[in-house]
């Protein structure tokens, strides 16, 4: 108890979004960090690793009172296994529905009634941050043909051939993908280079290379999940308990010595300023699709839904204390004339709240090993490569469009050559929500913001970006020569992708 009140200043904000100790709620940094297990090939026949994902229901214990209905892969009841890609490794995924048909198709915009396929809880897998053909996705376009409840999908065999990163998975049926991933289909696809073991970077992976996938949820008074309930929701719905692997403030017990944290922000709509409690400064290795030229030093990263933080902090001196990792309080940069605390000041349920997340018992002290100076070979990008320039308007006027339309399946809305390189610009013209853009099939670079100078997780490889309000984001596109079929660019926060803030392009030969 004695320890508890002496922590009571950091958890003010995570006890009051609990309700302030009442019978049931959880108590902050009981529970150890889960670390999602790796998911062993089902075979490797004629040099293809074959691995099978079941997405099922089932209920998951957030709370000590009761549990929650949930979704998982794999018998995780939230969730799902961590897939390990190796570079150059034949590969083919198989999807299996195993969630009950029990709930209808939404249609939340009449006029997006006919892209909605009557799957109930049809669902799909999309690999994020991969870069293949689009055949390696499961269902073609990844939205719009749902698997059935019983039924299994494959993609076609792919060969992994990028920097080694950590990638993600997560069903993306159209109008859906918001509700599956909140209730918890999503799991981490690390994508191994065994060319990178020379850095001799920590990868004791759950031990010195720890995977956190940070997501909020809301929860009604009977533990199930509280989704879409709100007016507010539309523009994404943001959670006040905040879970690290499936778990609401867990611990982790490090040595006290060097520690790579994978960040995956596997919010639907939630962004966060990612820091350690004390301020210090930590080294950026990497981004979204790989690791950066050198590391670099920051005190905080800014993570939008669905992007990625490779970071090192140096715990060697820390040996016996706690730590947190937390989310600092920011402000949306908003347009002339708007009110960035549109939503209610003071609310948990606002972008930019302070978090506390993932407590750190530091333990004995152990060696660390030396710090490479360089990482990867990436040279700036060269915008004089570019042939030809894309336009991309993210508004809000009464839908959230994309160039004034919304999703339609039956429609291709930009055609691109493969192997070409590409500038495209992303205006965000909705005055209070920075939309983190996304593009699928591989990984692009961003050149420039409107705004300011880049941050250091704007350089290296990158799938999702954040544009902020009244922002330019320029970035320079390579189609792959080995990339083909159709593919999607979308806003990730997932309620706006599910309400037609999404496109498809082509790569053609
Ligand atoms: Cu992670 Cu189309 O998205
Ligand atoms: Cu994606
Ligand atoms: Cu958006």
């Amino acid at each position: 108890m004695s320890s508890r009140r002496l922590l009571l200043p950091l958890l003010a904000g995570l006890l009051l979004a609990c309700g302030g100790g009442a019978p049931g709620t959880v108590t902050a940094y009981t529970r150890p960090l889960p670390v999602p297990p790796i998911l062993a090939p089902t075979s490797v026949a004629g040099g293809v690793a074959q691995y099978d994902l079941t997405a099922a229901e089932g209920a998951t214990s957030f709370f000590p009172d009761r549990p929650t209905p949930t979704y998982g892969y794999n018998g995780m009841s939230f969730l799902g296994p961590t897939l390990r890609l190796i570079r150059g490794q034949a590969t083919r995924i198989t999807l299996h529905n195993g969630l009950l048909p029990d709930v209808p198709p939404p249609m939340t915009i009449p006029e997006l009634a006919m892209n909605v396929d009557g799957v109930p809880n049809g669902t799909t897998l999309h690999l994020h941050g991969l870069m293949a053909a689009s055949t390696a996705d499961l269902t073609p376009a990844s939205c719009c043909d749902l698997l059935p409840t019983g039924g299994s999908a494959s993609t076609s065999v792919f060969t992994p051939d990028q920097a080694s990163a950590m990638l993600w998975y997560h069903p993306h049926p159209f109008a859906a993908t918001g509700r599956q991933v909140y209730f918890g289909l999503a799991g981490l696809m690390f994508l191994d280079d065994p060319a990178d073991a020379a850095l001799n970077l920590p990868h004791a992976y759950g031990v010195d290379d720890l995977p956190l996938v940070v997501q909020d949820r809301r929860f009604n008074p009977d533990r199930s999940f509280d989704y879409k309930t709100l007016t507010q929701d539309d523009d994404g719905v943001l959670g006040d308990h905040i879970l690290v692997n499936g778990v609401i403030a867990p611990y982790a017990a490090p040595a006290a010595t060097r520690i790579r944290l994978r960040l995956l922000n596997g919010s639907n709509r939630r962004a966060y300023l990612f820091a350690l409690d004390d301020g210090r400064s930590f080294l950026q290795l990497g981004t979204d699709g790989g690791l950066l030229p050198a590391p670099a030093s920051v005190t905080q990263v800014m993570l939008p839904p669905a992007g990625r933080a490779d970071l090192l902090v140096d715990f060697s001196g820390d040996a016996g204390s706690t730590r947190y990792l937390v989310s600092r309080p920011f402000k949306l940069p908003a347009a002339p004339g708007t009110d960035p605390d549109a939503a209610g000041p003071g609310s948990t349920l606002v972008e930019g709240n302070a978090f506390t997340i993932l407590q750190f018992r530091v333990g004995a002290t152990q060696p660390s090993a030396p710090v490479p100076a360089t990482l990867a070979t990436l040279p700036p990008p060269d915008a004089s490569q570019a042939t030809l320039t894309r336009q991309f308007d993210l508004e809000l006027n009464g839908d959230n469009t994309i160039n004034g339309q919304l999703f339609d399946m039956n429609r291709i809305d930009q055609t691109v050559k493969a192997g070409a390189y590409e500038i495209w610009r992303v205006t965000n013209f909705t005055p209070n929500i920075a939309h983190p853009w996304h593009v699928h099939g591989g990984q692009f670079r961003v050149l420039d913001r409107s705004t300011g100078p880049l941050e250091p997780n704007d350089q290296g490889l990158k799938d999702t970006v954040r544009v902020y309000p009244g922002e330019t984001v320029r970035m320079l596109m390579h189609f792959d020569p080995r990339l083909s079929g159709t593919y999607m660019f979308h806003c990730h926060i997932l309620e706006h992708e599910d309400m037609g803030m999404m496109g498809q392009f082509v790569v053609l030969p």
